[in-house]
């Protein structure tokens, strides 16, 4: 759902009057989607904002990532700079047994909030990926969020609250020529949040879908090799995103972080699919260096 269609969602009804009298902070969020939240990718970038903005809205946090150095770091901080109670998990959302890392540190919590953040990627010709880099990109955007919300949507929707946020991309509005997996990857995380929403929103429960933009994280600058301030549009930076996505969080369906963006992805939804993918492609294509 874009912006201007927004409709009553599960938080709204359940927070009602509260809501209004409140001034937005850390209270409802808390009230809506504590006492622990969970973020998976969490030991940079944008995993590591949101990490940081769920403790500044006084939720505990349990964040998790494959490198267990950083993670761990990401923790300490949280505990330092926010007074939380906060967590680490080091785990591959790759494998298909993640959660064995994950349910020693959120089993004995109740976990109201959980954003799946991490992402399997590959950038270039589809042939050039490979089988198996592809089955990869499959297990951690499509089997992870599905294992992700059996579980912990299981006992939200038990006790009648909470919020699954999960991380799409652009790309998966339609296909993209150039990121073929990745881009059909994300495009089953809309959906599936979408389909979420709609099953789970007179439960209580509130799911997002993120279309994500362009983002200065340490892995875009890993992938694409040139300067995000360099795009059509400057990629925004994580915390401008970490804060726009949780406010989002119990008022929309689906978002897309951004004034301009936002824009562009209205035009963009309104045209024909083979307009969606070409515009894509070509946006794709327009930001990859020519190497001579
Ligand atoms: N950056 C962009 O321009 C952009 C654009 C559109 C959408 N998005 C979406 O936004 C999200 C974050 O983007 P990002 O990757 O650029 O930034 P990020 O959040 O800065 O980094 C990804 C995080 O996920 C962790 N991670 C990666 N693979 C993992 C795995 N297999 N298991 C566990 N943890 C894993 C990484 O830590 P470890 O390496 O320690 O595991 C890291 O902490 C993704 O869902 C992406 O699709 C980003």
């Amino acid at each position: 759902m874009l912006r201007a269609e927004r409709e009553t969602t599960a938080r709204e009804r359940r927070m009602g009057s509260f809501m209004a009298a409140v001034e937005p902070g850390t209270e409802p969020f808390r009230a809506c989607y504590g006492p622990w939240s969970v973020v998976l990718g969490a030991s940079e970038g944008l995993g590591e904002a949101f990490a940081r903005d769920a403790a500044g809205r006084g939720l505990n946090v349990v964040v998790a990532a494959r490198r267990a150095g950083p993670i761990e770091s990401v923790a300490a901080a949280l505990r330092s700079d926010f007074g939380v109670e906060a967590r680490a998990a080091v785990l591959d959302l790759g494998s298909p047994d993640f959660l064995a890392g994950l349910r020693p540190v959120t089993d004995d919590v109740d976990v109201g909030l959980v954003i799946f953040n991490g992402t399997g990627s590959f950038v270039g010709p589809f042939l050039d990926e490979g089988r198996d880099h592809a089955s990869e990109q499959v297990a951690i955007n499509v089997e992870a969020p599905i294992t992700c919300c059996d579980h912990f949507g299981r006992s939200m929707v038990e006790r009648g609250r909470g919020g699954i946020v999960l991380m799409g991309s652009g790309a998966g509005v339609a296909g993209t020529a150039g990121l073929a997996v990745y881009s059909a990857t994300k495009a089953f995380m809309l959906t599936l949040a979408q389909a979420l929403h709609e099953e789970w929103r007179a439960r209580g429960i509130d799911v997002l879908g993120v279309v994500g933009p362009a983002i200065d994280t340490p892995n875009f600058r890993r992938s694409f090799d040139h300067d995000p301030n360099q795009l059509p549009r400057p990629a925004m930076s994580p915390d401008e995103v970490a804060v726009e996505v949780l406010d989002a969080l119990g008022h929309e369906m689906e978002m897309m972080p951004g004034a301009a963006n936002h824009e562009g992805y209205r035009m963009l939804s309104a045209m024909p699919r083979i307009d969606q993918a070409r515009a894509l492609s070509a946006t794709f294509a327009a930001t990859q260096r020519s190497e001579s």
